[in-house]
């Protein structure tokens, strides 16, 4: 039988527990993932896609079976190319529900032969979002226990100068 491979995508900016979670799990399901971070020239990232990816290449150094990269434009040309047909999602609330209902059906009618699992964070990940990290971040607020180590290191790196 094949491997079994999931893209897992996403912005990543910056990794949090919560997608951790995500990608634990998915594990138990493929034989592999690959994390793929999105690149996207009009979209204002607080890290730099180098920075993105280093941090998920750093934090799953020794996991084989997670491949990290990155894509530009539609999910499903980029899913083309790596003859991959699953993709993975997580669903934290009902509040994820609306938008990734939309895109697992606009990926849909695009590319029929792609599938979308959603997975469900363990509920203590069920608020936690990379947005809400950065905000906590730079208002001068303690995130160790949201994100891997690195995240917090390269934060610190980065913005010595916060919180302002
Ligand atoms: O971590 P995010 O920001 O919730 O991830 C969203 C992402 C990257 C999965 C989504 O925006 C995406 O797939 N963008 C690529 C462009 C695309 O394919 N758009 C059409 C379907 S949404």
């Amino acid at each position: 039988m094949p491997d079994r491979t999931a893209v897992y995508p996403g912005s990543y900016d910056p990794l949090t527990n919560g997608h951790i979670d995500i990608i634990e799990r998915g594990l138990k399901i493929f034989d592999k993932i690959t994390v793929a971070a999105l690149k996207n020239p009009s979209k204002t990232y607080l890290l730099f896609l180098e920075e993105r990816l280093e941090i998920i290449q750093e934090t799953f150094s020794n996991n084989e079976r997670i491949e990290v990269d990155y894509f530009e434009g539609l999910l499903v040309d980029y899913l083309k190319k790596r003859n991959i047909t699953t993709v993975v999602r997580g669903l934290r609330a009902i509040s994820d529900f609306d938008i990734e209902f939309q895109m697992a059906l606009i990926n849909r009618s695009m590319a029929p032969s792609i599938e979308t699992i959603f997975l469900v964070p363990s509920v203590c990940y069920s608020f936690l979002s990379s947005k809400l990290v950065k905000e906590i971040y730079l208002l001068g607020g303690e995130i160790k226990k949201m994100v891997p180590a690195i995240v917090d290191k390269k934060l610190k790196e980065k913005f010595k100068q916060f919180p302002l």
